[in-house]
């Protein structure tokens, strides 16, 4: 899997660090603020949200939704659909989307806007990692991991046509690669 990553922008050790500073910022935040209710976006987020939740030292409930925004391929089409929904209601609890990368942010507001409509207490995002300058959507996120460059981003449970997802470090893909 290596061989095909141009630049290695985050380290395991670095993911580490910062994913267990995250959790105990949220911790802290949500100290007073339950039921706290993670949910995160499969498949990109879910390597992500499993190490996240072991950084909060709270009770934590954990959903999953599915959408589609990206096919196969490595530009977004700005279209979502809800492929797979919660399996329970968020109605007044604290919501916390747990999302792999923050890009055009298309998908977010969406799910937001979806989320919303459902009454939740509260509802706060935390991306891992968020693109520089591509984001077309107004979003506030409460916690972002890293800031990371306009590239091809793979590991750490970002794929490129369903590979290197279980990359521990997160990385630049070669452009020859997906181009
Ligand atoms: P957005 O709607 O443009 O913000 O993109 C949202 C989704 O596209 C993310 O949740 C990822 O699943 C995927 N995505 C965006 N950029 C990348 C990337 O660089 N590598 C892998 N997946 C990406
Ligand atoms: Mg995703």
């Amino acid at each position: 899997m290596y061989e095909d990553i141009q630049e290695v922008l985050f380290t395991q050790e670095q993911i580490r660090a910062r994913v267990a500073q995250m959790g105990a910022q949220i911790a802290v935040d949500y100290a007073d603020r339950q039921p706290l209710v993670v949910v995160s976006v499969l498949k990109g987020a879910a390597v992500f949200m499993a190490d996240l939740v072991r950084a909060i030292d709270l009770p934590v409930e954990m959903d999953f939704m599915a959408v589609s925004s990206y096919g196969l391929g490595a530009t977004s089409s700005g279209a979502v659909d809800i492929v797979k929904d919660l399996s329970m209601s968020i109605e007044g609890k604290h919501v916390l989307i747990a999302e792999d990368i923050l890009d055009s942010g298309l998908t977010l507001d969406f799910l937001v806007r979806e989320l919303s409509s459902r009454k939740p207490a509260t509802l706060e995002i935390a991306a891992l990692l968020r693109k520089r300058g591509t984001q077309k959507a107004e979003l506030s996120c409460a916690y972002v991991g890293f800031e990371c460059p306009d590239e091809f981003i793979v590991g750490y449970g970002l794929d490129y046509a369903e590979r290197y997802r279980n990359l521990p470090c997160i990385g630049a893909l070669k452009p020859e690669v997906y181009q």
